[in-house]
């Protein structure tokens, strides 16, 4: 694991926004995995500022999302499609055909999820948020690292700390790429903000194959890059 460290919630969303646009540059037909939270609003917002300059940039990427709500009506307000909706596609000016979605509406709609991934020759790059339960996608304390794209049931401080963005409908449950589906992913970039994650961010450097905390599976990885901004990094000393 690669642990960058920033002075300000500013910089360390820069510094991923320039890792994106870099890879995105060097490789055109780029498979982006994406996530969605608070922590990524300002992120997706710079690479619209990118985008203005540059129309072509992301235009033949493939994107493919981390994970979304099982139980809301389709077009709902509170739905990550829509997250994605208004703050990628509208303006980074890319066509809704190159995002695909998890489905939900299918029994087998899991695996071919998977599959979907692997027919694109699988993801280049999947940027990841943390939850503050060590949760990576919506892969709740408990998961496995064979765990692949699956239905899950949404822990409730989950909830909780979701509940601002909930209209009129809680889910209680999600889709999500799995921790296995994760880690085939070639590079994996996390973004971590603010001061209610510095426990999380300490617990992550301190453990390893932790059930508990499914973040911790993530240090496997061979090219895992953890963005940190000052408040996310208070509990954790770096120098030692
Ligand atoms: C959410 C999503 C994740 C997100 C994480 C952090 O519940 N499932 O994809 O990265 O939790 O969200 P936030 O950035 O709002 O703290």
């Amino acid at each position: 694991m690669k642990i960058i460290q920033t002075d300000s919630t500013e910089e360390a969303t820069q510094v991923v926004a320039s890792m994106i646009i870099e890879k995105a540059l060097s490789h055109p037909k780029l498979v982006m995995g994406l996530a969605t939270g608070k922590t990524m609003i300002p992120l997706y917002a710079k690479l619209a500022q990118f985008a203005e300059n540059d129309f072509n940039f992301m235009k033949n990427a493939q994107f493919f999302l981390l994970d979304e709500y099982h139980g809301l009506p389709a077009g709902h307000p509170s739905s990550f499609r829509c997250y994605i909706e208004k703050h990628v596609i509208q303006p980074l000016h890319l066509d809704p055909l190159q995002f695909t979605f998890p489905s939900v509406d299918s029994p087998e709609g899991n695996i071919s999820y998977e599959n979907k991934i692997k027919e694109s020759g699988g993801i280049d790059l999947q940027l990841l948020g943390l939850g503050l339960n060590g949760h990576v996608g919506f892969n709740e304390p408990g998961s496995t690292i064979d765990s692949q794209t699956r239905i899950v049931k949404l822990a409730s401080e989950t909830l909780k700390a979701n509940q601002d963005q909930f209209v009129d409908v809680v889910p209680n449950q999600a889709i999500t790429m799995g921790i296995a589906t994760i880690l085939d992913c070639r590079s994996l970039l996390m973004l971590v903000t603010g001061k209610a994650k510095a426990d999380v961010v300490k617990y992550l450097l301190n453990h390893h194959d932790d059930t508990s905390c499914p973040v911790t599976y993530l240090k496997r990885h061979p090219h895992f890059t953890l963005v940190l901004d000052k408040e996310a990094a208070s509990k954790i000393n770096l120098n030692i």
